[in-house]
This record gives structure tokens, sequence and C-alpha cells, in this order.
């Protein structure tokens, strides 16, 4: 049985996330909420007119497409980045992009708890299919 030593590694991160959080850092539960929240609000102004009209394809579910066209979330923060708004593509900021995938991700069911997506997280979000 090495259930026991699942839990205590999983305690240990747990304590270890909190830690890294609570010192003001960029990690941390809230941090991911805030990012949800822009996420959502750049989402509702940008992509929704399409994306929620059947324009473009669905991209906030756990059947969007980009689950197998993209391997991680920095691919589809990077063809986010240089071809979306379909009508004003590199119109947002890099926060902007990683805020609406973030968003997407979150949707789709596979943003790891207290994660914020940025540079130095999204390689490693994979989709893993
Ligand atoms: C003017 C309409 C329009 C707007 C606005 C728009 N999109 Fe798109 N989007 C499309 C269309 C059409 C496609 C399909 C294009 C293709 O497959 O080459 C697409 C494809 C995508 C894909 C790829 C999906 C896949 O699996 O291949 C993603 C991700 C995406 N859009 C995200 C966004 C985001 C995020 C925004 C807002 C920042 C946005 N789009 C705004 C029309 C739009």
């Amino acid at each position: 049985m090495r259930r026991w030593l699942i839990v205590f590694t999983s305690l240990l991160m747990v304590f270890v996330l909190a830690a890294c959080g609570g010192g003001g850092g960029n990690g941390g539960g809230s941090g991911q909420a805030d990012q949800l929240a822009r996420g959502q609000e750049v989402y509702t102004a940008e992509c929704a007119e399409c994306h929620d009209q059947g324009v473009g394809p669905d991209v906030t579910s756990a059947s969007a497409p980009f689950l197998t066209d993209f391997a991680n979330a920095q691919e589809l923060f990077s063809f986010t980045h240089d071809n979306m708004p379909m009508d004003a593509p590199g119109s947002l900021t890099d926060d902007q992009y990683y805020d609406v995938v973030a968003h997407m991700l979150q949707s789709a069911g596979v943003l790891p708890a207290d994660t914020v997506v940025g540079p130095d997280t999204a390689a490693g979000i994979t989709f893993g299919q």
C-alpha cells in the first residue's frame, strides 16, 4: 500500500503551495481567481461574439478542439496571440492573452488548482491527448 505516501505527498504540496501564495508572490489561489476574473472579461469583450455564436470553434467546454489541436497551454497561448481575435490578431497584451487562456483552460476543466498561467507555467500545463 503506497496510498499513505500519496496522501502525505499531496498534503506536503498543499502546504508548500500555501506557503508560497501566502508570501504575496505570484502564486496562490487568489492569484488564480483574479486571473480568471480578468480572463472572463477579455473573453466576453473580445471572443464571445464569434466563439459563442458558432463563428469560431468551441473553446469553452471539455470537448473544445484545442485540447487535441495543441499539446499544452503555451502552444494555445502562441496560437491565440498570433491569430486571435480573428479580426484583430495580436491586439491584446501578453497578460490579457494569458488571462483568456486561463479562462479557456478553466472552462475546459484542465486548469490545475492554484496555477496562474504565464510564461513560466504555460508549457507545463499539458492536455495529455
Ligand atoms: C471575428 C471572429 C473571431 C473572434 C473575435 C475570435 N475568434 Fe477565435 N477563432 C475564430 C475562427 C473562425 C476560428 C477557426 C480558425 C481556424 O481554425 O483556423 C478561431 C479559432 C480559435 C482557436 C483555435 C481553436 C482550435 O482548436 O483550433 C482559439 C484557441 C481561439 N480561436 C481563441 C480565441 C480567443 C481567445 C479570442 C478572443 C481573444 C478569439 N478567439 C476571438 C473566430 C474568432
